[in-house]
């Protein structure tokens, strides 16, 4: 068994897991897997190739092919699908509608899993997605459960949204992003839900920087950081 500490921050959307596990990754100077990213870069390869949805032997091979690169743009994060910059397509409802569609089936879950395990590098990683405490990393030192009431996510993505210029409206919002975690809640394989030694943090009445405070409070404890 590998020695290179974990951390899991598994959760529905919106209850702050990227920011927060983007701030911890920096503040210990780990690397960092946006797992979610790389399902909605699927999407998006499954869109450009005009590929079915049901086609899941064509998209199981597509996801094992996936030329997927995550760089830095000075301190921008950017995403290259085949050599392309998509970041601005990763963030859209859509695309994280049908990542979570593709996400359901069990060959496309396993066509992508070695390439998350393979971020595990030292120092150290922060994995940020929805199985990462009860699949991808079960032997993680350090797992943590986010969770925010459904209003609160949906205001914060309404937030982030608009922010990016984007034209979205919060009732429409929220819906669709409960249907989005009930379908990631109920499917067979690997769902989500709390690995049965995560700590369960409920991020609706606190501010980030006290999420990343509690969340850096229990990795020490745990990992025994210093
Ligand atoms: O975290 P996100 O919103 O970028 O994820 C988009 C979808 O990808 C999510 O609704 C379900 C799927 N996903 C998953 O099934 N497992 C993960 N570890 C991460 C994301």
């Amino acid at each position: 068994m590998s020695v290179i500490p974990v951390i899991t921050l598994d959760g529905p959307g919106g209850a702050g897991k990227g920011t927060v596990s983007r701030a911890i990754a920096a503040h210990l100077g780990w690397h960092y897997l946006d797992s979610g990213a790389i399902y909605r870069a699927l999407a998006i390869a499954v869109e450009d190739a005009g590929l079915d949805e049901q086609d899941t032997d064509a998209i199981s091979v597509l996801a094992q092919h996936l030329d997927l690169d995550f760089a830095l743009e000075g301190d921008h994060p950017v995403i290259l699908l085949s050599g392309r910059d998509v970041s601005g397509r990763i963030g859209v409802e859509q695309t994280g509608n049908q990542a979570s569609r593709l996400a359901a089936l069990p060959a496309i879950r396993r066509a992508l899993l070695e390439r998350q395990k393979a971020f595990r590098r030292a120092p150290g990683l922060v994995a940020d997605g929805r199985d990462m405490g009860t699949v991808v990393f079960p032997d993680a030192g350090c797992k943590i459960f986010l969770t925010a009431s459904a209003e609160v996510r949906g205001e914060r993505r309404y937030k982030q949204l608009k922010a990016k210029g984007l034209d979205v409206n919060l009732a429409d919002l929220t819906m669709e992003i409960e249907a989005r975690d009930a379908r990631d809640r109920n499917r067979a394989e690997a769902p989500l839900k709390p690995a049965d030694d995560a700590v369960l943090l409920d991020s609706s009445w606190l501010s980030i920087e006290d999420v990343i405070q509690q969340v850096l409070s229990l990795a020490r404890d745990r990992l025994l950081l210093s």
